[in-house]
């Protein structure tokens, strides 16, 4: 298979991009390099047919590039991925999420792409579910808490959109809390990665809120077998998570375990734009893209400290960051 990643050299897209090259498809990953790493991509360089563009999704140049590849599949991962950047600067929000979506979807019409399959948020589009709504499945509303939800939303309704008109097949992933090795810690939705981070480093974690807030989280690693899979089969919205909800004091407790730290959390005011509880239905997922979480967080949270303890001047992080989020995605 033909394939482009946009965000290739992100966390995600970084990940997805080893696992299509070991299955031995052609990649070509679509990057701005604005939060992404080439270093992301360093180990896997030499392991198959991959290219690396350094292009913007909202621009000419990617669209070009998308033509000049002709995909079968194009995994649509890059994105303007921080709920508080949305929320602060929802047009700079828009225009990497909306018309860099328009503009690649419109490229891979054009390059008679098969199929697109794009990175949604399971925590965002949803807003706040109600406790007897959760696990949340796909045909739950969409009511986002934050500008950055409102453009994943509506990607499934150009997508839907873009398949009635053109007959471009996609998949829409409504992803959990990712959340493994090569999260930057300095990320801001990188819970699991700045708490280890904090905590290996004898920092105090800080959480906003009174850490009851839950969110799914998800290993990225089985995060890529599902793009891969969705590549594949299936139609529509697919949650892509574990079904099981983790609050910020148990994340803490967990990493203060595997850390060996005794140090407490410090405790801020809420976010805004953050939703407090969420948990994914993956039955679909599983009955129709033959998808299932293999990796549950009390062993996930070990990859990321191994991770962190092997060293890199990436896992550097801010003192001040504060969580959930400052951020993003989830
Ligand atoms: N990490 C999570 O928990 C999570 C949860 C839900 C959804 N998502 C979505 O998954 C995708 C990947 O997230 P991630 O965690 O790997 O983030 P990331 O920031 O590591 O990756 C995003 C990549 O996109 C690139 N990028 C950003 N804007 C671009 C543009 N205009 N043109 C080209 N490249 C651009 C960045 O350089 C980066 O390499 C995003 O769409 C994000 O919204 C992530």
């Amino acid at each position: 298979m033909k394939t482009i990643v946009t965000g290739g050299a992100g966390f995600i897209g970084s990940h997805l991009t080893a696992l299509l090259l070991e299955r031995g498809h052609q990649v070509m990953v679509v990057d701005d390099f604005s939060t992404g790493r080439a270093e992301n991509l360093e180990a896997i360089t030499a392991a198959g047919d991959l290219t690396i563009a350094e292009a913007d999704i909202a621009g000419p140049e990617a669209a070009r590039l998308v033509d000049q590849v002709r995909p079968d599949v194009v995994f649509l991962l890059a994105a303007q991925s921080t709920v508080q950047v949305s929320m602060r600067d929802p047009v700079l929000d828009a225009k990497a999420n909306v018309v860099g979506l328009v503009n690649m979807l419109e490229a891979a019409r054009l390059a008679g792409c098969r199929k697109i399959v794009f990175a949604s948020s399971g925590g965002t589009i949803y807003g706040q579910v109600a406790a007897e709504r959760l696990p949340v499945a796909e045909d739950h509303a969409h009511a986002p808490l934050s500008f950055y939800g409102v453009t994943k939303a509506v990607a499934s309704e150009y997508l839907r959109l873009y398949r009635t008109e053109y007959g471009l097949d996609y998949a829409v992933l409504a992803l959990g809390n990712v959340y493994g090795p090569r999260q930057r810690p300095d990320s801001e939705g990188g819970v699991v990665a700045t708490f280890a981070h904090r905590l290996l480093h004898g920092l105090p974690c800080r959480i906003n809120g009174d850490g009851a807030t839950t969110r799914d989280y998800v290993h990225v690693s089985d995060v890529a077998e599902a793009f891969v899979a969705a590549a594949r089969s299936g139609t529509g919205v697919f949650n892509v998570g574990t079904g099981v909800e983790t609050s910020l004091l148990e994340l803490h407790r967990l990493l203060t375990e595997r850390t060996g730290s005794h140090l407490a959390p410090e405790f801020g005011p809420p976010l805004r734009g953050e939703v407090r509880r969420i948990r994914l239905d993956v039955a679909r997922s599983g009955r129709q893209l033959g998808w299932h979480p293999s990796i549950g967080i009390e062993d996930g949270v070990g990859s990321v400290v191994d991770w962190l303890r092997s060293g890199s001047e990436a896992r550097r992080v801010p003192d001040d960051l504060e969580f959930p989020a400052r951020g993003r995605r989830q």
